[in-house]
């Protein structure tokens, strides 16, 4: 439905958000190959992750829900009809981590999404999985896909595109077959289920390969840093790994938290978001707030469940612009549209470069980006693989579009706080995709 964004200027106060999306995912998921049950906490009431869970009753999966947790037990083994279709909806985490459990268990089953999840690419999933073994069928490399699932073997895989939806995909495809499973990372992604794999099971190694100093072959004066190998991380499953059951407490959704920081960061005011998971391959936000001129501090820091937590509190201040690429691009990879919509708030030209994943997310996140910028009267460079924002003006409310995109909304709609005048917004609904509960923590921020 359509909603009407209306301007405010100061912000503050406190708030709480969902439960992580990528590890209440894991842990739904994780549910489908334990041995044990599996108690969650703090599982985010939000359409992808209702996916997820929904993905493991259907292959089995008891969900009692007791209170606020819920206790997952799993089947004694999986044995579905093999005309079973699992719809994933708009969640690609869903589709291409269930593809690997399925790929390497003896079931039969289709995987479908909704239209835009459809277009998306499953080729850099069904490519490992095919070398293993595994038997797929896709028209295009899209969803839908029939997995026909067998005994794999094992593989050795560094990625080709740094994406841990891939990595968890073959992870998870080793532990459903007992197969041994080398990955190698050029760029760090997101450890979430190495770190519930170690949490709730065993058989999984990680190896971070530091740079040493050697000497420099055209000045032996000299020294200079190097890797020993090219990739910066190898992470081992053994064929006997396995996921025994436990808890996993999941934290406050970082990629969620951002939109409310941006919100703190544009209006130079100050925000709390208490319990925020803050992986440190999450954490580029935080690093780009202070890069821009916001001050952050971090709070009551705790690990639970082997995750960082802590309350993070945001202070807003003149924004500065600032070149985004490489290592950071990836570390922002859910967290850009907010960051762009901060550029048009800064003095000066930001230029995001290395962004070519964003257009193949829940939408085109290059385009939508750019059109809703326009359309706020910003001069936005739309570039092969990123953006280039000039920001700074006094802008007047527009109607923003959502492109079907949960985080395109979401940061359209705090920029709309800031503009003279009301906004609107086309579909307030995809928000539900990860944080349903959006419009009311809108209203809780505004004093
Ligand atoms: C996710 C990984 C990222 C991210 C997505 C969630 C995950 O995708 O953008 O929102 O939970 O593993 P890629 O693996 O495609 O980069």
């Amino acid at each position: 439905m359509k909603r009407i964004l209306k301007p405010a200027r100061k912000i503050g106060g406190t708030i709480r958000l969902p439960g992580d999306k990528s590890i209440a995912h894991r842990a739904a998921l994780f549910s489908i190959l334990s041995k044990g049950p599996i108690t969650i906490r703090n599982f985010p009431d939000s359409a992808d992750c209702h996916r997820s869970l929904k993905a493991a009753e259907a292959l089995g999966v008891q969900v009692d829900r007791h209170d606020s947790e819920l206790l997952l037990t799993p089947p004694e083994r999986l044995n579905v009809d093999a005309a079973t279709v699992i719809d994933c909806g708009n969640s690609g985490t869903t589709a291409r981590l269930l593809s690997g459990i399925l790929a390497g268990s003896s079931v039969e089953v289709t995987l479908t999404g909704d239209e835009s999840l459809s277009k998306r690419p499953m080729k850099r999933v069904i490519d490992p999985l095919e070398s293993m073994g595994a038997e797929i069928f896709a028209d295009n490399n899209c969803l839908p896909l029939r997995i026909c699932g067998r005994q794999l073997s094992s593989l050795e895989y560094r990625l080709p595109v740094a994406s841990a939806q891939v990595k968890s995909a073959l992870l998870l495809a080793g532990l459903a077959s007992s197969c041994s499973v080398v990955i190698r990372e050029d760029i760090i992604t997101r450890d979430h289920t190495e770190i519930m794999l170690q949490q709730l099971g065993e058989g999984l190694a990680v190896r971070n390969i530091k740079a040493v100093a050697v000497i420099d072959p055209n000045d032996p004066r000299k020294r200079r840093m190097e890797r020993p190998e090219p990739f910066k991380r190898e992470i081992t499953l053994d064929r006997k790994a396995t996921v025994n059951g436990g808890l996993v407490d999941i934290p406050g959704d970082i990629s969620t938290a951002v939109f409310f920081w941006g919100a703190a960061a544009i209006s130079g005011r100050s925000l709390t978001t208490e319990h925020v998971g803050l992986n440190p391959t999450r954490t580029a936000m935080i690093d780009h707030l202070r890069a821009i001129g916001c001050s952050v501090q971090i709070d009551n820091r705790a690990v639970v469940s082997g995750e960082p937590r802590a309350d993070v509190t945001v202070a807003g201040a003149p924004l500065k612009p600032r070149k985004i690429s490489g290592d950071t691009t990836v570390g922002l990879i859910d967290e850009i549209p907010m960051a762009a919509v901060m550029a048009a708030f800064a003095s000066g030209t930001t230029i995001i470069r290395d962004a070519t994943e964003l257009r193949v997310k829940e939408s085109d996140r290059l385009v939508a980006i750019s059109e809703n910028l326009k359309k706020m009267g910003i001069k936005c460079g739309l570039l092969e693989d990123g953006l280039a924002i000039e920001g700074g003006k006094e802008l007047n409310g527009v109607d923003f579009e959502s492109f079907g995109d949960h985080r395109v909304a979401m940061a359209f709609s705090i920029a709309a706080m800031f503009l003279y005048g009301p906004s609107s917004i086309d579909d307030d609904e995809v928000v539900a995709v990860s944080c349903p509960n959006f419009y009311e923590l809108l209203d809780q921020i505004r004093v």
